[in-house]
């Protein structure tokens, strides 16, 4: 009679004690996926088709992912086109193009950038990344420089 009573609180505390890890693995995981991101590898793309050559007006831009990150097509009052990486200088955010101002906008901390990239006023501490722009056939292709 002791014996069975043992052997059926071993088995229900080795229960008990499975069901509590596998409860706190299920707690952990999100927690642990969370604080340890996988990692992406950096984009290794090169040149992207960005727009249609009729897409953009004249005096307007485009945000279009570049790889990972975006980017910024404009087109200028002149029909030329520029293109930058989107991501601000000061804490990442994504610029848009302001055709009121002309300019490229920073909307978090109203950062401005010229149309050659280079910062015009607020924090940001360095000018954005300017990319080639191409156009083949009916497509703006967008580049990183070499
Ligand atoms: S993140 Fe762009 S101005 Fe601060």
């Amino acid at each position: 009679m002791k014996e069975t009573s043992k052997s059926r609180r071993t088995f229900l505390l080795s229960g008990l004690l499975s069901s509590l890890t596998a409860f706190g693995a299920m707690m952990l995981y999100p927690v642990w996926r969370f604080i340890m991101p996988p990692k992406v590898p950096e984009s290794t793309q090169n040149s992207v088709k960005a727009a249609k050559v009729n897409e953009l007006e004249p005096n307007s831009g485009k945000v279009f992912p570049f790889g990972s990150k975006p980017a910024i097509l404009i087109r200028l009052g002149n029909g030329e086109y520029r293109a930058f990486t989107a991501v601000c200088t000061h804490l990442q955010c994504t610029v848009q193009y302001r055709k009121d101002f002309k300019l490229i906008w920073c909307a978090c901390h109203n950062g401005r950038f010229d149309m050659n990239g280079n910062v015009v006023s607020g924090p940001p501490p360095l000018p954005l990344e300017p990319f080639e722009v191409a156009i083949s056939g009916s497509d703006i292709i967008v580049s990183k420089r070499a």
